[in-house]
């Protein structure tokens, strides 16, 4: 499998059959994203995806193993109610047995390494934001790494959120997981053009995934308040204020009233998953998560599989742009300067 151009796993929405299946087709690696839909659900999506392509595509599984978190404090100061916070493993072993009896072409792992990590027929990627648990997943066995930088959108695929973290941002992340392991690299997190796409190959990346870059296709459920966030160029900001789980995404109004958030994933997931969809559908922008990552303003509404066209383009002419100038740009050889 060389597909060098990787379309992110987007749960909570974004992610579609439809969206996986066109950047397979187009040569691109398609994702669908197995978080927070039913196994019921998942066996739909699969089923959906093979009959729109014949092509490999890949389905992300979180493997959170958080302790449980007492979110009530912060429930009363939101004006939500306690009640509704509750822990989930986000139907862990049945998602797995599905995806062992009807394998994709890759099983990724975020938010944890699974323990231990399961042998399936499908290559297995793990999400990793720092060296340490580079290392600790090559050696526990996965194929390939997703190195996920500080740029990226959505939820850090951190495998323990704590205070304080300092992540690292995706070119210099790359390279200090390049030197500890030596399996291959899927880079992600703030690419969203053909450029960004040659950095991260050039950089020792086997591939580039993108996330953002692909919610505004037509083929991406994202909705329309998303969408028009996403075509600004509105700051980002880390939050937890939604999920208690840090996240990257769109400043608004919900994000700076709670600044001070507590960790508590996915507890305040499910505390917070009403007002979210009642203001996804009420158009509202100010209460609902805007994930997106650094280079959002980049991203093109146009169908994904032209969209994969454009990148792998956008990527051969960054290449030979680059060749260019690493030869021209560099002082030409001086002669000595005659003594005087
Ligand atoms: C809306 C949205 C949802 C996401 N959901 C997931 C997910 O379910 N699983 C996962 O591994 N990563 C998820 N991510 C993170 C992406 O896999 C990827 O790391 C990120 O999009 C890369 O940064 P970029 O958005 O700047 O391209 C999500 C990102 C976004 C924007």
């Amino acid at each position: 499998m060389n597909r060098a151009i990787v379309q992110a796993p987007m749960s909570g929405g974004p992610s579609t059959p439809a969206l996986a299946a066109a950047v397979s087709d187009a040569g691109g690696l398609g994702f669908l994203a197995a978080g927070y839909r039913t196994v019921e659900q998942l066996v739909e999506d699969l089923a959906e995806t093979r009959r729109l392509t014949a092509e490999p595509f890949g389905v992300n599984v979180f493997a959170h193993r958080s302790d449980p978190a007492d979110v009530t404090e912060f429930a009363r100061s939101a004006g939500l109610d306690p009640a509704t916070a509750r822990w989930s493993d986000d139907e862990y072993d049945a998602k797995l047995a599905l995806l062992a009896e009807d394998p994709p072409a890759v099983v990724s792992f975020t938010f944890g390494l699974p323990d231990p990590l399961p042998s399936l027929p499908s290559q297995v990627w793990v999400t990793v934001t720092g060296v340490e648990e580079a290392r600790a997943a090559a050696a526990a066995g996965a194929d390939a790494l997703v190195v996920q930088g500080f740029e990226a959108g959505g939820h850090r695929g951190a495998w323990v959120d704590r205070e304080g973290r300092d992540d690292i941002g995706t070119l210099a992340l790359l390279a200090l997981v390049r030197a500890a392991v030596d399996v291959p690299l899927i880079a992600t997190g703030g690419i969203a053009d053909g450029a960004g796409i040659a950095a991260v190959l050039a950089a020792g990346a086997s591939a580039a995934m993108l996330g953002t870059a692909f919610l505004l296709c037509p083929e991406a459920a994202t909705v329309p308040a998303h969408r028009e966030a996403i075509a600004t160029e509105r700051p980002t900001g880390l939050t937890r204020a939604f999920t208690g789980r840090l996240a990257r995404g769109i400043d608004n109004a919900w994000m700076r009233a709670h600044r001070d958030a507590p960790i508590g994933y996915p507890e305040l997931h499910y505390l917070t998953a009403r007002l979210r969809a009642e203001a996804r559908a009420a158009g509202d922008a100010d209460r609902f998560n805007l994930w997106a990552g650094q280079a959002h303003a980049l991203a093109r509404a146009v169908p994904a599989a032209e969209l994969v066209r454009l990148l792998a383009d956008e990527t051969r002419a960054a290449l030979e742009d680059a060749r260019g100038r690493s030869a021209s740009a560099l002082p030409a050889p001086t002669t000595a300067k005659s003594e005087t």
